[in-house]
């Protein structure tokens, strides 16, 4: 069985200098694992933070972890969902979806097919924050994303509208 691994401790504050983090922001950590990802968004003032893990030992091991450092966090609406992410269609108007590279082909395709229909219920700026990018090839062919940047293995694409502008 190959190994859990983590994203790397300042993931987010690389992430941060593209994206520009916001208080207005949400942000989803699809295939959360152990609330590493959770942990280091909450220590910004996002509005709201989810994982989605499919894992009920990881889900758990991740509860523990963000319960044991609420005091030291600044978001303090926190949702941990043990969940198949292929299942979970996302009901807040989230902005950033973080990825670790946590499943292929099928799943991940679902997944992006969720998010597009919450964005087009609610076009908006969305950003899909992708670590290892194996799938993408599929997110170029996402004709409502286009692909900004991709530096240290992680590729960023942003919401853009139909007439191929992106959303400020
Ligand atoms: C590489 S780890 C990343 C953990 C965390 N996001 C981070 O960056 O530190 C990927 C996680 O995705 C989870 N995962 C795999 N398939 C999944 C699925 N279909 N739905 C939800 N989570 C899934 C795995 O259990 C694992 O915890």
């Amino acid at each position: 069985m190959k190994g859990y691994e983590p994203s790397n401790w300042r993931a987010l504050s690389r992430v941060d200098q593209i994206v520009s983090f916001s208080e207005d922001d949400i942000f989803i950590d699809f295939g959360s694992g152990k609330g590493r990802i959770v942990y280091l968004a909450a220590r910004y003032p996002f509005k709201k933070i989810i994982g989605v893990e499919i894992s009920e030992h990881f889900h758990e091991i991740a509860k523990a972890n963000i319960a044991n450092s609420r005091s030291r966090l600044k978001c303090r609406d926190i949702e941990l969902i043990n969940q198949n992410a292929a299942d979970y269609m996302p009901e807040d108007p989230f902005s950033i979806a973080y990825f670790f590279n946590p499943f292929v082909n099928t799943i991940f395709e679902k997944v992006i097919e969720n998010i597009k229909l919450s964005f087009l219920s609610n076009p908006r700026k969305l950003w899909i924050v992708y670590k290892k990018p194996i799938m993408a090839d599929y997110l170029d062919t996402c004709e409502w994303l286009t692909h900004v940047h991709t530096n240290r293995n992680t590729a960023f694409y942003r919401s853009v509208h139909p007439d191929g502008s992106l959303i400020t």
